[in-house]
């Protein structure tokens, strides 16, 4: 039988445990090799692909990701639902580490990503005003406060291009402009999901104040890290309860993106 899954999750490598029965898969796409190998397997009674972001022993920074082929892996293997849960910086003192935040707007500062699939003759335009869905946002949202989790529902996540981290200055320019959250790899995942007529919810976990909001030094690699890594359980149970409250059908406009648009090629 060839294997299927119906929800996507891309995150760091600390999700495998999460899946019963795995399986791992090797899949080529027309836009390369997604960043590992595609572990299938069981959340429940779902069947769940997860891609480690960053490659299971962390070989792509965050702008080099070979996003499209990750999206397209998920999707040729059935998939229509994705969960993205990432670290993030907070722009604003009253999130601090440890909150989780579902957003509900993108803005995006990364430059020379490519971010379509349709860079071909003709043209595809798909509608990004609301870039996640707003099923996959209020199951999150649900499970994560009924397991007892600070949320905020909604916000706006600035993806900057990284690798390096956001100075003082762009820090408070982001937050006088009233966003939330900034992060390196929300963006072109986001649109590239949309394009294929994925559901897409972020589950930003916040790291750190950026330095617009802090004093002192800014943020650090290792402050990051770390600071995710003593949070990737809740992070994992809050994936796995998300996949078994996620619906089985889809009522969202997400699966009706691409209607009524000619596309150059047939989706996986
Ligand atoms: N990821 C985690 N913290 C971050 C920050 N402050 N800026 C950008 N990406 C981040």
């Amino acid at each position: 039988m060839v294997t299927r899954a119906d929800i996507g999750v891309i995150g760091g490598s600390g999700f495998y445990s999460l899946l019963d029965d795995a399986e791992e898969i090797e899949l080529a796409t027309p836009y390369g090799p997604p960043s590992d190998v595609v572990t299938v397997g069981r959340i429940g009674s779902r069947s769940v692909a997860f891609i480690p972001r960053h490659g299971r022993d962390h070989r792509f920074p965050p702008h080099r990701i070979p996003y499209r082929a990750n999206l397209w892996a998920l999707r040729s293997l059935g998939v229509r639902q994705v969960l993205a849960p990432s670290a993030v910086g907070s722009l604003r003192a009253e999130y601090g580490p440890g909150a989780l935040v579902i957003p509900d707007q993108l803005v995006d500062r990364t430059s020379g990503r490519v971010q379509t699939y349709y860079d071909i003759d003709g043209a595809v335009h798909v509608s990004f005003a609301d870039p996640y869905c707003p099923s996959g946002r209020a199951t999150a949202v649900r499970t994560a406060r009924s397991g007892g989790w600070e949320t905020v529902d909604g916000g706006t996540l600035v993806v900057i291009e990284g690798p390096r981290f956001s100075t003082r200055a762009e820090s408070q320019w982001y937050a006088a402009n009233g966003w939330s959250i900034v992060g390196m790899t929300g963006f072109p995942e986001a649109i590239l999901a949309r394009e294929l007529a994925l559901c897409y919810t972020s589950l930003s976990l916040v790291t750190d104040h950026d330095a617009g909001v802090e004093a002192g030094q800014g943020v650090t690699h290792d402050e990051v890290l770390e600071f995710f890594a003593q949070n990737v359980t809740r992070m994992r149970t809050l994936v796995a309860e998300t996949v078994e409250a996620l619906p089985d059908e889809r009522t969202c406009p997400c699966g009706s993106a691409l209607d009524g648009i000619k596309l150059p090629f047939e989706l996986p």
